[in-house]
């Protein structure tokens, strides 16, 4: 199993290019089943998810081409049957993303229930719900989410989520663009990746409007057509180098990314003392040598504080000056990388869902093991600000989500190393 072995020193210092949106990506790509004509999807990030949704449209017999760039292009309407099995769901829980289009188009579905994971629980009760109510009948046994459509075609409804849900809100759009009728959501997430999907629905010529806001409505048409779309940069892979290199006190310029999707996250690494500049499709980071400000913030949906950001500051924050109060609110089990972290000397108590960070000048090298993709990135982080050696074992949970990182890393200036066990 494959290590990340760094040498934590002097600070980042250089330029990179953000990768594709792999959560703008894998619903985009569950959205081509929708289509009865080929889709071309280009800027996917070479990372396991995304090869895991590939693999999974092949194993439904969905008739796809990829190229060297990996753009790819699927034909939707060659799907051959419309199971999404275990052992790629278990890989991967947004593969529950082709329920909705499966449905949609062609009236039934069998998709493993995806479990919990080492961030929470994480239900699933918010899609099938919805799918509900737009008279998909729904069973659950041996494992499986079936979903029929009885009367041949999904009919629009209003449906108000209980909670902000980013994948509820996306399986139940990508539905609503065949059903009959209009179909109305209150109160869905407004994560850039929902206005990313929303648009490549739109180029399939979907009748959407509200993506970006909490009310989407969507008119139901009969067919959907090819087009070619480009997927949106990465803000949180943007995010992790920006937080990176604000905690080993350097600077960072970031090429392709849209600044208006960081909004929370630059307003932050503003008070931590960081000097940001930005144009239409880059950001500049600059902490002059200076020693980060602790930031305390509580995790929201969009367009507050993103939960995928919180392990990453809680390392920023482990060196930082001042103490740090944390709160995460969308995911029951997210701090645990915070004892990992105590292991290199950092100083952290957590009580329930809020984590009290005192920040210490320096880490201490040591091993440590990756708990989830977001926890992976945050120790990257910090053996970066540790003195020694630090070996993150477990990433491939990093390769989930994270393209090129060693090379993307080294090119900063930093001493990590790839090695095998
Ligand atoms: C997506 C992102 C993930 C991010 C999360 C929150 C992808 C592939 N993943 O995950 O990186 O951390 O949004 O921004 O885009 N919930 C329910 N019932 C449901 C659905 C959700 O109770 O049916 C709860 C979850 O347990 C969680 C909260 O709602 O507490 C938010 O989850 P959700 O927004 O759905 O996260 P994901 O779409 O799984």
């Amino acid at each position: 199993m494959d290590k990340l072995l760094i040498r934590g020193g002097g600070p980042l210092s250089g330029e990179i290019r953000v990768s594709g949106s792999k959560n703008a990506a894998l619903p985009i790509l569950a959205a081509t089943l929708l289509s009865s004509e080929p889709i071309r999807v280009s800027n996917l990030p070479h990372l396991h998810d995304i090869t895991t949704m590939i693999a999974l449209l092949r194993s439904m017999g969905t008739e796809l081409l990829v190229d060297e760039k990996l753009c790819v292009e699927i034909n939707g309407a060659t799907t051959k049957q419309t199971t999404a099995p275990y052992e790629l769901v278990k890989t991967m829980r947004a593969s529950i993303l082709v329920l909705g289009p499966l449905l949609a188009h062609f009236g039934r579905a069998r998709v493993s229930f995806p479990g919990g994971c080492a961030i929470g629980s994480r239900p699933v009760d918010q899609h099938l719900r919805g799918l509900e109510a737009m008279g998909a009948q729904i069973e659950v046994d041996e494992g499986y989410i079936t979903a029929t459509c009885p009367n041949g075609r999904l009919k629009g409804a209003h449906i108000l989520f209980d909670m902000v849900t980013v994948g509820g809100t996306e399986n139940v759009l990508m539905a609503a663009c065949l059903a009959e009728g209009r179909t109305v959501l209150e109160n869905a997430a407004r994560e850039p990746e929902i206005i990313d999907l929303a648009n490549c629905l739109i180029a399939m010529g979907a009748k959407i409007s509200g993506h970006g806001s909490a009310t989407i409505t969507i008119d139901g048409v009969e067919k959907l057509g090819g087009c070619s779309y480009s997927v949106m940069p990465d803000r949180i892979e943007a995010g992790t180098y920006l937080v990176a290199a604000a905690a080993t006190r350097g600077n960072i310029k970031l090429r392709d990314i849209d600044p208006n999707t960081l909004d929370a996250v630059l307003v932050k690494l503003e008070e931590a003392g960081a000097k940001i500049e930005h144009g239409e499709d880059w950001i500049s980071l600059d902490m002059e040598g200076r020693r980060p400000k602790a930031v305390s913030f509580k995790t929201v949906p969009y367009p507050g504080f993103p939960t995928d950001m919180q392990a990453q500051f809680t390392a920023m924050n482990a060196v930082a000056e001042g103490v740090a109060k944390v709160s995460e609110t969308i995911f029951e089990n997210r701090l645990i990388q915070t004892h990992e972290m105590n292991r290199m000397g950092a100083n952290i108590s957590v009580d329930g869902n809020t984590a009290l960070i005192t920040g210490t000048e320096r880490l201490k090298g040591a091993p440590v093991m990756a708990s989830d993709l977001r926890a992976s990135a945050s120790l990257v982080i910090a053996g970066l600000v540790a003195d020694g050696e630090t070996l993150v074992d477990r990433i491939y949970h990093i390769d989930r989500g994270y393209e090129c990182i060693e090379e993307k890393f080294l090119s900063l200036g930093a001493d990590i190393r790839r090695v095998s066990s």
